[in-house]
């Protein structure tokens, strides 16, 4: 008998109208954001999806290396949203609330949101996406929407000693490994259906569902910002995004870019 691939189990019982429809796969890529791009400047379809097992230059947030070892979801989805670049930023909050939503659910996780794009358990990365968008047009033509998860991750045999404390995975909250493909579908469900709430009735309805799994909300924060660490309560995250930090002095203080730690 011939072995089902990783994209044909996961479509076997898709319910989704359009993501994953096409989905392509490979053992190791570079970054499955670059190659989504390629496809995406060729005329692929919204929906469209590339995954691989490993890559070997994954991206990460603000120009980070993004560590993709075999045994992780590393995939990449293209969109076609219509909408301005600011509105398009939106998408990490769509992003984190798909995989949190899927990790509550299916696994039972006490997965969180955090600030801007990741998803936490236990106050450790699960989950982080990275929106990209062709910059040259004016309203985007199409933005690819990267989302890692450490699944079948153990994190302390690739994960430094800097960075390990800070990082987690499906693996070692479970004691056990999970089916990908099952993890796989139920994600691309699920951002299809926070992407088209997105859509459609804009990122308000979003940002409320996300804001119920925030838990760093209303707490004492450090955020870094470039070479600047501004530290105060997080009180909100704003229409546009944006996190609102309530200062020693009771001033509120808006902040766009950013890594968020908990004091
Ligand atoms: C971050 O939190 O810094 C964003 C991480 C995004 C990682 C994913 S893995 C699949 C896709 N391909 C990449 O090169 N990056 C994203």
């Amino acid at each position: 008998m011939v072995r089902k691939t990783m994209p044909e189990l996961v479509q076997e019982r898709l319910c989704t109208t359009r993501f994953g429809k096409q989905i392509f796969f490979s053992r190791a890529v570079s970054s499955t954001n670059r190659w989504a791009r390629q496809l995406a400047e060729s005329g692929a379809e919204e929906g469209t999806v590339t995954v691989a097992e490993t890559q070997t230059a994954g991206r990460g947030r603000l120009g980070r290396e993004w560590i993709s070892p075999q045994g992780g979801l590393w995939f990449s989805i293209i969109l076609r949203p219509r909408k301005s670049a600011t509105e398009v930023a939106k998408l990490a909050f769509v992003a984190s609330l798909a995989v949190t939503k899927v990790l509550r659910r299916k696994y039972g996780l006490c997965a969180e949101t955090k600030w801007p794009n990741d998803v936490t358990v236990n106050g450790r990365k699960i989950c982080g996406s990275l929106g990209e968008t062709n910059s040259s047009a004016k309203k985007s033509d199409f933005t690819v929407l990267g989302i890692g998860i450490n699944a079948n991750v153990q994190v302390s045999m690739y994960f430094s000693q800097l960075i390990g404390p800070i990082v987690t995975s499906i693996q070692d909250e479970l004691g056990r490994k999970i089916a990908l493909d099952k993890l796989f579908r139920a994600v691309l469900e699920e951002l299809e259906k926070f992407y088209d709430l997105f859509i459609t009735e804009g990122f308000d309805p979003v940002l409320t569902q996300w804001k119920k799994y925030a838990g760093f909300l209303g707490k004492q924060i450090a955020v870094q910002d470039g070479t600047e660490k501004i530290c105060g309560l997080a009180f909100d995250v704003d229409t546009d995004g944006a996190l609102i930090l309530k200062l020693e002095n009771a001033t509120l203080r808006r902040v766009v870019v950013g890594d968020v730690s908990l004091q």
